[in-house]
């Protein structure tokens, strides 16, 4: 089997893991539409047993990610299997500029169970190490969203584990397939399957991966578990079957969308309308050589401000034929977002906006941006 094999490319795990393994089976897992199974020879009931479906997905993304991976419904229920198992009163450092769902939870637990939250650049790396004495849990997202700076993952992560610290890093930008945050130390890696995993914006799905070295992730496993079984966001049987399909294709779909956000984040930051480009395979990109060091490939999402006021950015994203203005990102098709008018974004710059390259031709993408934002005064 694939995820017994460490020989194999991630490549190959993504389209081997998770396959059934007697002989005679069909070479997919089925989509398995049951709550209950007969008594006595083992799983029961599925919000406690999982089926098949889930399983195999689960195979999959763990053999990638290198630990012992747990379906959730979507990325903000595995997020909050995590972050359920903080006690009152839990230390938490997290990053300033953090996707708005894990900052919601992180600002109600401040209310309701007396959490101290400390928020910190992501990028500032000394004063993630100067913060672990007496953390009860490390939040890391890198590459951000939708700043894109990028944190020193094992470098923190190394500090963490000699201070007895649990690390979960969000890495739904990375993709397994860009970081593997497990291998440097963290004990959760969390992903938004509903983005670059599943690939076509067709479904929610989310992953907790638990490490399998660190003292204690026994029971950080146990835990993430049962408040999966407890808490009931169980995954869908269609969506694991998507989410799984999707994950097939994964290296190709990044392959083709990091060369296409490449491309266009250097003509972007050629064009006169732009003022600034952020993307970590940029020379000009603060975390550029960190990216370099310990990221697989500068991923697929990108972001850049334009001259003028937020209206003038709108009225530019409306002039937009092929690509879509659109939330969520990680699909095969060109997404872009203004993302301050988001609730929770206020501090994101008024005229950034957010691109989630996908596979398309690039020069129907460049020809797509480059008309609406040309052809207007540049202070509209
Ligand atoms: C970085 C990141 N993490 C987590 C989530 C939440 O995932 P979901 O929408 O699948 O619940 C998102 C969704 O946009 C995201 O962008």
């Amino acid at each position: 089997m694939a995820d017994s094999n460490p020989q194999l490319h991630p490549d190959t795990v993504a389209v081997a893991a998770g396959r059934p393994d007697r002989l005679g089976a069909p070479v997919n897992h089925g989509i398995t539409l049951a709550s209950s199974f007969a008594s006595g020879a083992g799983p029961e009931y599925a919000r406690g047993d999982s089926t098949d479906t889930w399983i195999a997905l689960e195979e999959a993304v763990g053999a990638l990610e290198g630990g012992r991976a747990l379906a959730f419904s979507s990325g903000m229920a595995a997020i909050s299997a995590v972050l359920d198992q903080l006690p009152a009163g839990a230390n938490v450092v997290a990053p300033a500029d953090v996707y708005q769902g894990v900052a919601k939870i992180l600002s109600d637990g401040e209310q309701r169970y007396g959490w101290q939250v400390l928020r910190l650049p992501t990028a500032d790396t000394q004063q993630w190490l100067d913060a672990l004495p007496g953390a009860d849990l490390v939040w890391l997202e890198s590459p951000s969203n939708p700043t894109l700076e990028i944190a020193d993952v094992p470098k923190i992560c190394a500090a963490a584990n000699r201070a007895g610290v649990p690390v979960a890093v969000d890495n739904t930008f990375a993709t397994p397939l860009n970081q593997r945050p497990l291998e440097s130390g963290a004990m959760f890696s969390v992903q938004s399957a509903t983005k670059f995993i599943g690939g076509h914006s067709d479904l929610l799905s989310g992953i907790v991966t638990v490490s399998t070295t660190l003292p204690h992730s026994a029971d950080a496993h146990a835990g993430v578990d049962s408040r999966r079984t407890f808490g009931g966001a169980t995954p869908g049987a269609l969506e694991s079957y998507l989410a799984l399909r999707g994950l097939r294709t994964l290296p190709l779909r990044l392959e083709r969308s990091q060369s296409n956000a490449m491309t266009l984040a250097r003509r972007l930051e050629q064009h006169r309308q732009v003022t600034r480009v952020r993307y970590p395979g940029l020379p000009s990109h603060p975390g550029h050589e960190l990216a370099n060091e310990i990221l697989g490939g500068p991923g697929a999402m990108l972001s850049f401000e334009l001259k003028g006021s937020a209206t003038g950015a709108d009225v530019r994203v409306s002039r937009l034929k092929l690509i879509t203005p659109a939330t969520s990102l990680g699909g095969v098709e060109t997404l872009i977002e203004r993302r301050n008018k988001l609730t929770g974004q206020e501090h994101v710059p008024p005229t950034l906006l957010r691109l989630s390259v996908g596979v398309e031709h690039v020069e129907d993408l460049w020809n797509d941006l480059e008309q609406s934002l040309s052809g207007l005064s540049d202070n509209t």
